[in-house]
């Protein structure tokens, strides 16, 4: 058994890649950072675990082409390396009181570049390399909740959220066995938003404990095809319900 995880190197990432070490796959660290990423390769093998390390640049995409041809037989593509879309700011963490006014075109070209062509380029490049009955999983956030509205951020999830749709339907539709979905795993203590645990009333969550529920969505026997679950099961699979139903 085999997956695939980008931006394994730290993070949500990371605690998928030991995860999922954990149920005995072959780990293939996909990271822009190599010395990151082979620092990651060397503390999971030390853990046990069969892991090596590829470059993966979501914003290059000649190392996704590279990547994609470097790897066969993948059970499992998880999509998780992101950025959080604050480039203008002298911090990249994500800022949820930020207006969405003050976002620059620069801003938006460079998350979506990043979050939503990225993760685009890379799942259609590996298709080739997918088993028959791979699962591609995409991590992702809630893009209409009025919590918040990090425009550049969650413009380029709202587009990664319906290209998982998209791409579901088109697997059930062509009769493929294949399943992509996205998992919105709540809030996590990351670099990206420089959280730590217990942090807004105690719902900010450990990289492993989000990693854990994000993978169980893989493991619940559940169909999730074109669709994106929350932490908790509750499920978006479309965002016109109540034009269409
Ligand atoms: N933290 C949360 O509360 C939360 C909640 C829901 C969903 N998510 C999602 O979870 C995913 C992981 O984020 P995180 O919170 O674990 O943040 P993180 O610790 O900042 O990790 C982000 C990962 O993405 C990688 N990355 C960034 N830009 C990249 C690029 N151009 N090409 C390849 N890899 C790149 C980083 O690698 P480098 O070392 O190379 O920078 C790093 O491995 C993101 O998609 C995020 O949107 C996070």
């Amino acid at each position: 058994m085999k997956a695939f995880i980008t931006g394994a190197n730290k993070g949500i990432g990371y605690g998928i890649a030991q995860a999922l070490g954990r149920r005995g796959y072959e780990l293939y660290i996909g990271a822009r950072d190599e010395q990151r990423g082979q620092d990651a390769v060397s503390r999971l093998t030390g853990q046990g675990y069969a892991a090596s390390f590829i470059k993966l640049d979501l914003a290059d995409f000649d190392t996704i082409h590279a990547a994609a041809e470097a790897v066969t037989d993948l059970d499992l593509l998880i999509n998780n390396a992101g950025i959080a879309g604050n480039i203008a700011t002298d911090t990249s963490r994500l800022d949820m009181g930020k207006s969405p006014l003050a976002y620059t075109t620069a801003d938006l070209r460079e998350t979506i570049e990043t979050n939503f062509l990225g993760t685009h380029e890379v799942i259609k490049s590996f298709l080739p390399a997918l088993s028959e009955d791979a699962r591609i999983l995409n991590v992702t956030v809630p893009v209409t909740a009025t919590f918040w509205q990090p425009l550049a951020y969650v413009t380029s999830k709202a587009a990664q959220n319906v290209m998982t749709i998209a791409f579901g339907r088109e697997f059930e539709k062509s009769g493929s066995r294949r399943q992509i979905f996205g998992v919105m795993p709540g809030a996590v203590a990351t670099d990206l938003n420089g959280t730590s645990v217990g942090d807004h009333g105690g719902m900010v969550k450990s990289t492993e404990d989000a990693a854990e529920n994000i993978v169980g969505f893989l493991f619940d026997g559940k169909n999730h095809n074109g669709h994106i679950v929350q932490f908790d099961g509750k499920e978006v699979t479309s965002y016109e319900h109540d034009l269409f139903g």
